[in-house]
C-alpha cells in the first residue's frame, strides 16, 4: 500500500498502559507522532512481581485516558488516522483483553481496519521503524519477560534460533536485587553496584555454555548467588557494602558473558543469511556490560550492532502502531476475526520454550 498511512497503536500486555500515534510516508523515515507509555512498578512494587488481576484492573481504568493523550498530542484529527493496531498477545490475558476490546470498540466507531499484532513482533520490527533497516537481520529481545534469537526475514517471517529456558535475564537481575536488598527494577541498581565491585570475586556458572545452539538458562544464576551470598552471612554474620558490589558484579559478567557467547552463535548459524544488523531490544540492553559483550561479537562478525533507544527498546505503543503499518503495507488483511492469546510464539514451528515467567507466559 503506497501512501502515507497513520496508525494509532495500543499496547497493555503486560506492565505498561501504552498507546502511539505513527505515521509513515512514502520515501521518507516514519515519524512518531505521540508515544505515551503509563508504568504499573508502583502498583506491584509490594507483591515482588507483576500481579496479572492488579495489571488487568489498572489497563481497563487507565487505556481511555492514556490513548486521549496519546491522540491530543500528535495533534492528529481523528478523520486522519487510517488505521487502528493493537497488542493481541502474548502476555497477561487480562491486560490484552482491555486492549483489544477498546481498539475493537473505536475501529467499529470510526469504520477503520484494525490490525492484531504480535507484541514479540512489536518489538522485532522496531529496527525498521527507527533505522530502516533492511531485511534479514538478527534480533536479541532481552527483557524481564523475554529473551530469545529471532531471525527477522521479512514482516511475518520470523525464525526463532534459541531462547531462555527458565527466566529471562531481566527477572534474573530483579530477584538478585530482592535477594540483595537493592531497589526494583533490579537492573539499573545491580547495575550501578557492579561498577563498583569485582567481577572475578565470585565466579559463577555459565550455565549451557557448554551446550551446542544458543538456548539459555539464567534461573540457576539466582540460587548460585543465593548460596554466595548465605556464605557470607553464616561466616561474617552478614555481608558487607563491598561483599554486595563484588556479588553484583559477579552476577552481571556472568549474564553478559552468556548472552554475548550465545548471541555469537546464533550469528553463526545466521551466517549464510547475509545480515543487516544484530538488533537488540528489552530493558536489559540498557546495561553496559551487556551491550559491550554484544558489541564484540557483532563486530567480530561483521555485521553492524543496533540498538534502538531505550524509550523505543522497552514495551510501547509505538511499535505496534508501526506493525500494524508494516503489516498493511505488506499486503496482509486487517481482521476483526482474531482473539486475544496468552501464549502465541512467532515461530510456529520452534519447539515451545519452558516455563512461564513472573510476566506471564513466556512465547
Ligand atoms: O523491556 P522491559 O522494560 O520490560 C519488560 O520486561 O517487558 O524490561 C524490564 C527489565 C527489568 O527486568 C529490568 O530490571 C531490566 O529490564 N533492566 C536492566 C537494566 N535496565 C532495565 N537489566 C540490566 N541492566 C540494566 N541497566
Ligand atoms: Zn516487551
Amino acid at each position: 500500500m503506497d501512501r502515507t498511512l497513520t496508525f494509532l497503536g495500543i499496547e497493555s500486555s503486560c506492565d505498561d498502559t501504552a498507546a502511539a500515534v505513527v505515521r509513515a510516508r512514502v520515501g521518507a523515515a516514519p515519524e512518531i507522532l505521540s508515544s505515551e507509555v503509563l508504568g504499573q512498578t508502583s502498583l506491584h512494587e509490594a507483591f515482588g512481581g507483576v500481579v496479572p488481576e492488579i495489571a488487568a484492573r489498572a489497563h481497563a481504568e487507565r487505556l481511555d485516558s492514556v490513548v486521549e493523550t496519546a491522540w491530543s498530542v500528535s495533534g492528529v484529527a481523528l478523520d486522519e488516522i487510517d488505521g487502528i493496531a493493537v497488542t493481541a498477545g502474548p502476555g497477561l490475558i487480562g491486560g490484552v483483553l482491555s486492549g483489544v476490546m477498546l481498539a475493537r470498540g473505536l475501529a467499529a466507531a470510526r469504520g477503520l481496519p484494525l490490525v492484531p499484532v504480535n507484541h514479540l513482533a512489536g518489538h522485532a520490527l522496531t529496527p525498521r521503524l527507527t533505522d530502516g533497516i533492511d531485511f534479514p537481520y538478527l534480533m536479541l529481545l532481552v527483557s524481564g519477560g523475554h529473551c530469545q534469537f529471532l531471525l527477522v526475514e521479512g514482516v511475518d517471517r520470523f525464525r526463532r534460533l534459541g531462547g531462555t529456558i527458565d527466566d529471562a535475564p531481566g527477572e534474573a537481575f530483579d530477584k538478585t536485587a530482592k535477594l540483595l536488598a537493592l531497589p526494583q527494577p533490579g537492573g539499573p541498581s545491580v547495575e550501578a553496584e557492579a561498577a563498583l565491585g569485582d567481577p572475578k570475586r565470585f565466579p559463577f556458572p555459565r550455565p549451557l555454555l557448554d551446550r551446542e545452539g544458543c538456548d539459555m538458562s539464567f534461573s540457576g544464576l539466582k540460587t548460585a548467588l543465593l548460596r554466595a551470598r548465605d556464605a557470607l552471612i553464616a561466616e561474617k554474620g552478614g555481608i558487607t557494602v563491598q561483599d554486595r558490589r563484588d556479588l553484583c558484579a559477579g552476577f552481571q559478567a556472568a549474564v553478559a558473558e552468556v548472552l554475548a557467547v550465545k548471541t555469537s552463535r546464533a550469528l553463526a548459524m545466521a551466517a549464510d543469511a547475509r545480515l543487516t544488523a544484530l538488533a537488540v531490544a528489552g530493558g536489559v540492553a540498557a546495561n553496559k556490560a551487556v551491550r559491550a559483550g554484544l558489541e564484540t561479537v557483532s563486530a567480530r562478525a561483521g555485521v553492524p550492532f543496533l540498538a534502538p533507544p531505550l524509550r523505543l527498546c522497552t514495551d510501547n505503543a509505538a511499535m505496534i502502531a508501526w506493525a500494524g503499518i508494516e503489516r498493511l503495507r505488506a499486503g496482509i488483511p486487517p481482521s476483526t476475526d482474531f482473539i486475544a492469546r496468552p501464549r502465541w510464539p512467532l515461530d510456529e514451528t520452534a519447539p515451545a520454550l519452558l516455563g512461564s515467567g513472573k510476566k506471564g507466559a513466556k512465547a
